[in-house]
């Protein structure tokens, strides 16, 4: 009968005790290593056999394994090793080894599908030892992805950085409704009521528990300060509880990734980031490599979209009501065709004084505002701009597939003349899922796998950036 011996006082120390020739303090290395587990092999209630194996994240190792010299050539060995090869198959991407060049254990290693992958000379005082590796088939990857940055409180379990299992997304607005914006303050302090529930609901959606979970991938910044924080604590604190890694998300990295969740993402690519604090043309030369091309120089476009909402009496996140608007309506306001140059950057901040100029100047002549004409004219000017600055850069680098990301990439207007030109140039578009497109965890899950195969990781020493570039 083979045991695992965690939390088993009697079976650690007799463990300790019938190997005392190889083991020492087991108890400290369970108490202290938490990648460290044991086994025995137990014959009528005596151990006679043992192995030690780590599972350290996504891979295994075999670290001390033997057998009481009066129960060898019994297949003892095989069985404790088959178990565990069993135990990590699937949580693990290989298993490996090191043993001395003249045990014969090798031989049994390699019946079970080790390989000998390198030696080190004399390593075992004068004599070699080998390295070996057992491939283990490709593992599935399940990423836990915190987003708390403005005033969204959102948690998901992504697998594979393409499939999602299940997303929480607890948001804020009506809370902030009234003020006519986020309140910062008054949104960490919502975080923090919400993110526990968000949490289990999550799990318990994906029916799954934190030892499910492969890593945890957290957006760091940029955003709110003090939201980010609180998702970065409870980020840090279950992956200290959890051994899990902690790998570091750029907020507008996981808006690009949304849309890995509808397609695979194909490079290199260009990103036209279009959200509450963001307005950027992003390239892309392969997975989880940024480069920005050019931004705004003033305002984004959805914080334009909010005031020009405000000045006609549409309520906080107005970039929807507008965009809604805007097809009831015809263009009929002249306004300024915002930085029409040939650089990559925009300013938006010039077509939203015009909007509110206007708005007034008509109230003081005490004429009315027809909203769907108004809307409708700025909606085509920013679709122009965005248009022009997204195709001027499509053709001068050759791209041949193009992503909307943020906020803003829900706006109908920019996805159907976006589609079209993409479409009449032969050009491959994707944009997120409507319900990905504002903030939340899905998203950054998707990205956190990604970061993680680029080697990304963070310590408990991860801090928030309320700005942060996209490196
Ligand atoms: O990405 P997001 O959730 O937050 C940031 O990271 O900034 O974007 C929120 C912004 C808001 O300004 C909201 O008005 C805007 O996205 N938005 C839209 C539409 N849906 C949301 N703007 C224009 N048209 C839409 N359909
Ligand atoms: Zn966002």
């Amino acid at each position: 009968m083979i045991k695992d011996i965690n939390g088993d006082i009697n079976l650690i120390s007799e463990l300790e005790t019938s190997f005392s020739f190889v083991l020492s303090d087991v108890l400290g290395d369970i108490k202290n290593n938490p990648f460290s587990h044991y086994l025995v092999y137990l014959d009528r209630g005596k151990i006679v056999g043992y192995i030690n194996y780590y599972l350290m994240y996504d891979r295994g190792e075999i670290a001390n394994f033997n057998v009481l010299d009066a129960y060898q050539n019994q297949g003892i060995g095989t069985k404790l090793l088959d178990y565990v090869i069993n135990l990590l198959n699937n949580k693990v991407n290989n298993i490996t080894l090191e043993v001395r060049k003249d045990n014969p254990a090798i031989k049994l290693y390699e019946k079970m599908g080790f390989i000998k992958v390198a030696e080190r000379n004399g390593y075992y005082h004068g004599i070699d030892g080998v390295l070996m590796e057992k491939k283990i088939e490709k593992k599935d990857i399940y990423v836990l992805g915190i987003e708390s940055s403005c005033d969204e409180t959102s948690f998901s379990i992504v697998k594979n950085g393409c499939e999602e299992i299940a997303t929480v997304i607890s948001s804020q607005i009506d809370i902030h409704k009234d003020y006519g914006g986020v309140v910062p303050e008054i949104a960490s302090r919502n975080h923090v009521k919400n993110v526990t529930f968000v949490l289990e609901e999550c799990l318990e959606k994906a029916k799954m528990t934190m030892d499910d979970i492969d890593m945890i991938a957290i957006s760091y910044g940029p955003g709110l300060i003090g939201s980010l924080l609180v998702g970065l604590e409870t980020a840090k604190t279950l992956a200290w509880l959890y051994h899990k890694p902690l790998i570091p998300v750029h907020h507008i990295a996981g808006h690009i990734y949304a849309n890995n969740l509808v397609k695979k993402m194909e490079f290199p690519l260009l990103a036209l980031v279009i959200s509450g604090g963001h307005t950027e043309l992003v390239y892309m030369e392969k997975d989880y490599s940024f480069k920005k091309l050019g931004g705004t120089l003033d305002d984004a476009i959805g914080e334009c979209y909010d005031k020009v909402g405000k000045v006609i009496g549409v309520s906080y996140p107005a970039g929807p009501m507008v965009d809604k608007l805007a097809h009831m309506g015809e263009d009929t306001y002249p306004l300024p065709m915002p930085l029409n140059d040939n650089s990559y950057n925009f300013s938006f901040s010039g077509l939203k004084s015009a909007v509110i100029n206007l708005v007034h100047n008509e109230e003081q002549r005490g004429k009315e505002i027809n909203k769907e004409n108004l809307c409708c004219s700025f909606q085509n000017v920013v679709v122009e701009t965005l248009a022009k600055k997204t195709m001027h850069a499509i053709n001068d680098l050759n791209i041949k597939n193009v992503v909307l990301a943020g906020g803003v990439s829900a706006n109908t207007g920019i996805r159907e003349k976006l589609k079209y030109l993409c479409e009449a140039r032969g050009i491959n578009y994707t944009f997120p899922d409507i319900k990905y497109c504002t903030d939340n965890a899905a998203m950054i899950a998707t990205a956190g796998y990604f970061a993680y195969l680029d080697g990304r990781r963070a310590d408990f020493t991860l801090n928030a950036f309320s700005t942060l570039e996209l490196k």
